[in-house]
């Protein structure tokens, strides 16, 4: 069995390790890791292969940065020679992100078939470019994982026949429960000065909430109210950090006293901050699910979320990027603590080895 692992930009990576180290274990399969090079900086892509012991890509394709269609086009332009001269029996893809929908569709022009780790998430706002990369997607792949029951409907609804769909878990939970005790270990809290339980995280890099100039002031001023109830510790994404300067908003948001900005942090001293933190502020994706698991409130700053279920039963809120939302349930957490809490089912730190399982178990369609 020959197989392909697609990863291109940093939600890819904790995804990606569980499934790698699970088929490694079956002798019969051959695999290759393809890197788009969609993320390319060190603090983006290389920490996280050395942090989460993924191998080195076997090719790397170095597509970079460019619009949505540049992009999307030069890795399927590269993707499509990798095919051909390797002629695997199924290529994986994980996530929502440009390098995810490119190689999904040009394997399955070249016949190649296909499997979507993490189907059927909708935030049925077509304005976000992961939500166009995920209906594709799904439309292509012959194999969908998912990791809650809101996504069988939601691919039952568009048609995809339930045999393709299997609720299998979700694998950034396996990477997180993995690492867990050793990101603990870490100096991280010292190292910015922070005491446990005493400080908030902001995540920030959607194009809806960064690359306006207003929306994104009106973001800073909230987090200027917040961050004189609670220090708060900012690790800037490269687009934010760009959008920063090119809206003059940086010295706005740097002059804040109870404010730490930083670099992307890697794996293991990002999930010690989340772990200890007492509210984290994001608009990902994959930190609605973490925190969820973490028991730690989390406020999503976006109008949807393609994870409903970390609000129906983890910590999260959705509060959109106005200000009245962010600082009243800031408060109301600082004064309650976090909500009760269930455990999703299947985010157990098995989804790796179910997904594997199902191949096998399909391996002569293979
Ligand atoms: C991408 C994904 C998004 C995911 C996010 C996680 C798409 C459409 N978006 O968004 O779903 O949540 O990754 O980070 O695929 N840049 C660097 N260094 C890098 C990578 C990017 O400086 O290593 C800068 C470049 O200026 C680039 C910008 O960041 O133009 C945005 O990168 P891009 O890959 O286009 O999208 P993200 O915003 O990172």
């Amino acid at each position: 069995m020959n197989i392909i692992n697609v990863v291109g930009a940093r939600p890819n990576l904790m995804k990606i390790a569980p499934i790698i180290d699970e088929l490694a274990t079956h002798p019969y399969v051959r695999q290759l890791l393809v890197h788009t090079g969609q993320h390319y900086d060190d603090n983006m892509s290389g920490v996280f292969f050395r942090e989460l012991g993924l191998p080195e890509p076997d090719i790397y394709l170095g597509v970079g940065s460019g619009s949505h269609a540049r992009q999307t086009a030069a890795v399927m332009v590269a993707f499509e020679d990798v095919l051909a001269q390797k002629q695997p029996d199924l290529v994986i893809v994980v996530g929502d992100v440009n390098s995810t929908l490119a190689c999904a569709l040009t394997a399955a022009k070249m016949g190649v078939l296909v499997a979507h780790v993490e189907a059927g998430l909708r935030s049925f706002d077509r304005s976000m470019p992961e939500e166009i990369n995920r209906i594709l997607t799904d439309l292509l792949a012959d194999y969908l994982f998912t990791t809650c029951a809101e996504a069988n409907q939601n691919l039952r609804r568009e048609g995809i026949p339930e045999e393709k769909v299997f609720f299998v878990g979700n694998v950034m939970i396996d990477t997180l429960l993995r690492h867990r005790q050793a990101a603990l270990q870490r100096d991280t809290l010292a190292r910015y000065s922070l005491a446990p339980g005493q400080y908030g995280v902001v995540t920030l890099h959607r194009p809806s909430n960064v690359d306006n100039g207003r929306q994104f002031g009106d973001i800073i001023d909230s987090l200027a109210i917040l961050q004189e109830l609670l220090p708060l510790i900012f690790p800037l994404h490269p687009r934010t950090r760009q959008n920063l300067r090119e809206l003059d908003l940086y010295l706005r948001l740097a002059s804040l006293p109870h404010m730490t900005l930083t670099e992307p942090l890697g794996y293991l001293d990002f999930l010690n901050l989340m772990s200890q933190a007492r509210l984290v502020l994001t608009d990902s994706g994959g930190i609605q699910e973490e925190t969820t698991i973490l028991g730690v409130p989390c406020l999503t700053l976006r109008p949807n979320t393609e994870r409903p279920i970390t609000i129906t039963e983890g910590t999260n809120h959705l509060v959109g990027a106005g200000k009245h939302g962010i600082i009243e349930t800031s408060q109301q957490i600082l004064n309650n603590g976090s909500k009760p809490v269930h455990r999703p089912a299947l985010w157990d730190g098995q989804a790796a080895q179910r997904i594997v399982d199902v191949l096998l178990r399909h391996r002569t369609a293979l």
